[in-house]
This record gives structure tokens, sequence and C-alpha cells, in this order.
């Protein structure tokens, strides 16, 4: 198995559980044009946070890294009426591209694209009193995932679902020893989201177009 077959799979899944969606694939055109790196999630994980947000019958969404915007709509589309979406992004540019995309799909009175550092702007948030969110999806640099997920536990309360992207990394999360300080910072989330006792956490290994890497899920039991 290797990641051609992946990806043939990939377009098999896509095809049937995916319906062709034009803002979707205007969305990554735009995406490709802008030159923003190719690591969006794939159309049926794009599709399972849509579910995911849909089950839990989510009014609130964070997002920790937004890119052009392509699992945003995902997320967004879910949310009822007066639902809401904050984004964190730090490279503006991304926010722009993913502003002009989001507002495309018709939801630029949805979601609120916030630029900076999100380790700024998850403490701002707070201070704000921001109301917990209901489904809060980090995916934004590896190294600062221990952070966010202190930050989202935070911004969190019983009920709520936190879902990571890029938990597996090639298999690399494994190794005890890696110096990679993407994957340090990966092995770390594990750990402290394992130990965490307010919430029941998983963590799956996936294959596809984008690879081999994993998904992180944890539903949040008690009050943080
Ligand atoms: N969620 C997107 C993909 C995000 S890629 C999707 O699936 O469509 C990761 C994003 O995190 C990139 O846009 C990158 O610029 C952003 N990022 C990197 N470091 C960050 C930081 N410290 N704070 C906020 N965003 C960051
Ligand atoms: C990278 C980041 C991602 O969020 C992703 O899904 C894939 C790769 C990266 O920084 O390389
Ligand atoms: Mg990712």
């Amino acid at each position: 198995m290797d990641d051609e077959k992946w990806s043939e799979v990939d377009r098999y899944l896509t095809d049937l559980y995916v319906p062709d969606d034009p803002v979707l694939r205007a969305t990554l055109a735009e995406s490709a044009a802008a030159k923003l790196p190719d690591i969006q999630v794939s159309p049926p994980q794009g599709k399972l946070l849509h579910l995911l947000a849909q089950i839990r019958g989510t009014r609130r969404i964070l997002e920790i890294g937004t890119l052009g915007g392509y699992s945003t709509i995902w997320l967004a589309r879910a949310l009822p009426p007066g639902g809401h979406l904050i984004s964190l992004e730090l490279d503006a540019r991304h926010a722009e591209v993913a502003r002009s995309n989001v507002a495309r799909a018709g939801l630029a009175h949805v979601v609120e694209v916030r630029v900076g550092p999100a380790a700024e702007s998850l403490p701002r948030l707070a201070a704000e009193g921001a109301e917990p969110f209901d489904l809060i999806f980090i995916d934004a640099d590896k190294q600062g995932y221990p952070e966010y997920l202190t930050w989202a536990l935070k911004l969190s309360r019983r009920g709520s679902v936190i879902v990571a992207d890029n938990v597996v990394r090639d298999g690399g999360v494994a190794d005890p020893n890696t110096t990679d300080p993407s994957n340090r910072g990966i092995r770390r989330f594990h750990e402290m989201l394992a130990a965490e006792s307010r919430v029941s956490a998983t963590a799956i290994q996936t294959v596809g177009s984008k690879g081999y890497d994993g998904f992180a899920l944890a539903f949040v039991t008690r009050d943080p």
C-alpha cells in the first residue's frame, strides 16, 4: 500500500460521499492560485468535520489555523442560523484568501478570521469573555498544539468537542527520541490530552490524498 493507492481510494470515496461543489472547488482553486500550501484537509475529512459539527448541534466553533478557509467553510456550513465561527490565522495573506473564499461561500456574516499568532489571539479571546465554544478544531503549527489544547479547554464547557489534525505525522509521533519540534509538540499534545481528567479522548491514524496522518477527538465531560 502506498500514497498512490491511498489517493485513488480517496478519489473513489470523494466521488461517492462528497458531491462536486462549485464553492469548495473555487476555494481550492483560489488557494492554489494564491500559492498557499496544499495542506488543507481532504474532502472526506472536511465532510467529517462538517458531520461532527452537525451531530453535536454546534452553534459556536473555534478554528486554530485557517489557511484558505477550506475547513472553515465545511465547518461553518454546519451551523444553524445565528451560529458563529472564529478562525485564527497567523498569516495575513492566508487570512485574506480565506475571507474572500468565505464570502464566496455566502458565509461572511458567520465567519470571523482573526490575524495573529494563535498564542496571542487565544488569551485575547478569553479576556474578551468569549462564550464557550461547542467545537474547537486545532490545525495550526504543530509545536503550538500543547498550548492550543490548554486554551481550547479554557474556552470549552461540558459537552464541547475538540478535534485536532495531523496528530500522527507519517508515524513520526511514535518515536520517543524524535528531535523534530513538530513531532515533539504533537507528542506532548497526546500526553496532555490522555492525562486530562476533564475529557474522554482518542486518536486514529488516517491515510488518503494527504498522506499518512491522523485525527484526535476529545469530548469534554466536565466543565473545565
Ligand atoms: N485548517 C486548514 C489548514 C490549516 S494549515 C484547512 O484544513 O483548510 C495551518 C495554518 O496555520 C496555516 O495557514 C498557517 O499559516 C497557520 N499557522 C501557523 N502558525 C500559526 C500560529 N502560530 N498561529 C495561528 N496560525 C498559524
Ligand atoms: C502541515 C500543516 C497542516 O495543518 C497539515 O494538515 C499538513 C501539513 C505542515 O505544516 O506541513
Ligand atoms: Mg492540518
